[in-house]
């Protein structure tokens, strides 16, 4: 309420001010123009730390009655209002025990920080300390999906902000499309994948939500109208986590767990299941330049090029991407565990497009971090929900499944999100649909709906889940 009391005060001054000479020019950039530099937000950080960190988290995350300073509540509070705004109103307010205490500088510095630490990208200069000259950036919680041409105002092509959970669903489940030998039931699945004959490839956890101790197949093969071809993989996974496909219908699948002499290894099989190659050490479930802790998701680059995101537990061993060369050597790994931007905290899935650059949906964050293939950090996307599986077609049509979003606080936490699958592009970041998911009451369970995810070159798009034990076929209404 007090917010929102505020920006209409604001809005006002605006306009009253908009006559005089220093308001003349209206917003003619965003904050997606890269309008602060790395070395400010660092200041900022710094700042932040002493200033704000106390009410507001250090993970921006708001406490109590203090507002989260990051996240999509924050963005959706400012976006088309512009920096001189937020300037104003944090330096007449803010620390909320001693307004107007830091310097002008500091406070450009500490929202530098709060930009980047949203995932707006870095530039060239700093931003400003004055607010005539912040007036002239716009705040957008969405990336403008057209770039904008020399002098012609952003405003002129401003992308509709779309709220979450908003856009159209043009899919329909197909049920009943995989048909199960006699007396075999689909177990918990976060794996699945299409070659290019059309096959369906399904990673399960053996009926159940584990292989140990099972002496059931885990990798199932469908052919294109659903029937079952062929399983294999008894006895040599514990706990079938990510898959992939590569260009020479290769199939690479990540064992998440693992117990003394077995799992946390990915497996490259051919499409017979004979093991072509193994990378980690069974059982060994360590960092390390060859070996894993829990190996979450596995891609492959046309040139062979392997890339592993490793840990699943949040506070808790590594958050990295491992780098291979096509012949299984080590190239480099990077991750450093965190929220800020380019930080992982659960680099749960990974997918490439066709740029080449990599799209690593970290669970925890709620984003998605793109990077480049030498672990440059690039930028981070968050319209797409809390992302469990990522997958880009040769399109760039970016496909992420959400099964964790949820409104309470605590694990999930993410107020405004619901799960289910979205699908825009990789190239812009616009979301353009969204299959919501079937489950009435998600805040019941920790997961619910599609972990894993693939289309076909047809877009028909498949959806493996966890708690309900299925994988789900969406096919166009
Ligand atoms: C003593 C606790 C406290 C400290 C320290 C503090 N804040 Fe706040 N802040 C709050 C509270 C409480 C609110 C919500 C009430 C309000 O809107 O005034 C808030 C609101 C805000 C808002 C408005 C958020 C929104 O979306 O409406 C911004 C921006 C903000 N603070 C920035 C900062 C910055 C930057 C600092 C450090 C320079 C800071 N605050 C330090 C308690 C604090």
């Amino acid at each position: 309420m007090r917010a929102g009391r505020w920006i209409g005060a604001a809005g006002a001054g605006v306009m009253a001010l908009a006559a005089g000479d220093l308001w003349a020019q209206e917003a003619t950039k965003s904050v997606w123009d890269g309008v602060y530099t790395e070395a400010q937000a660092e200041r900022g950080q710094t700042a932040y730390g002493q200033n704000c960190a106390n009410c507001h988290g250090q993970q921006l995350a708001g406490t109590g009655e203090a507002k989260p300073l990051a996240g999509p509540e924050f963005l959706s509070n400012w976006s088309g209002l512009t920096m001189a705004d937020l300037f104003d109103r944090t330096r007449t307010t803010m620390p909320l025990d001693r307004p107007a205490t830091l310097t002008r500088d500091a406070y450009a510095d500490v929202l530098a920080y709060v930009l980047k630490f949203n995932g707006f990208p870095a530039g060239g200069s700093e931003l400003a300390r004055r607010s005539e000259m912040l007036a002239t950036i716009r705040i957008e919680a969405e990336k403008p999906a057209a770039a904008t041409g020399a002098g012609v105002p952003a405003a002129a092509n401003e992308p509709v902000a779309a709220a979450p959970n908003s856009q159209p669903n043009p899919y329909v489940a197909d049920a009943g499309f995989f048909k199960l030998p006699a007396g075999r039931t689909m177990g918990s699945s976060s794996a699945v994948a299409v070659d290019s004959r059309g096959h369906i490839w399904i990673a399960e956890r053996c009926g159940a939500n584990n292989c140990a101790g099972s002496a059931l197949d885990p990798i199932l093969e469908f052919d294109a109208k659903g029937n079952f071809i062929k399983a294999f993989g008894a006895g040599m996974l514990l706990f079938p986590h990510g898959m992939f496909i590569d260009a020479h219908d290769h199939i690479w699948v990540t064992d998440g767990h693992s117990e003394p002499g077995k799992g946390a290894q990915v497996f490259e099989f051919d499409i017979s299941g004979k093991v072509l190659r193994t990378l980690g050490k069974a059982g060994v479930s360590v960092e390390g330049p060859d070996t894993f802790a829990e190996p979450n998701a596995v891609v492959v680059a046309t040139n062979g090029t392997i890339f592993v995101s490793d840990g699943h537990t949040p506070g808790k061993g590594p958050a990295r991407i491992v780098k291979f060369d096509a012949s299984g050597k080590f190239l480099k790994q990077w991750g450093e565990r965190g929220a800020a931007p380019g930080q992982l905290e659960v680099p749960h899935t990974i997918a490439l497009d066709s740029r080449g650059r990599l799209f690593v949906g970290d669970r925890w964050n709620n984003r998605i971090s793109i990077f480049d293939q030498d672990g440059k950090f690039l930028e981070a996307w968050s319209q797409f929900g809390r992302p469990s599986g990522v997958f880009i077609d040769r399109n760039d049509t970016l496909y992420v499944a959400d099964s964790e979003s949820r409104e309470p606080q605590g694990y999930g936490y993410h107020p405004g999100w619901k799960r289910g699958i979205r699908i825009g592009s990789a190239r812009t970041g616009a979301v353009a649909a969204y299959i919501p998911d079937s489950e009435g009451s998600p805040d019941k369970t920790a997961t619910s709906g599609a972990e894993g995810i693939w289309a076909d070159s047809r877009g028909v798009v498949y959806g493996a889940q966890v708690l309900q034990k299925a994988v789900v076929r969406y096919v166009r209404k």
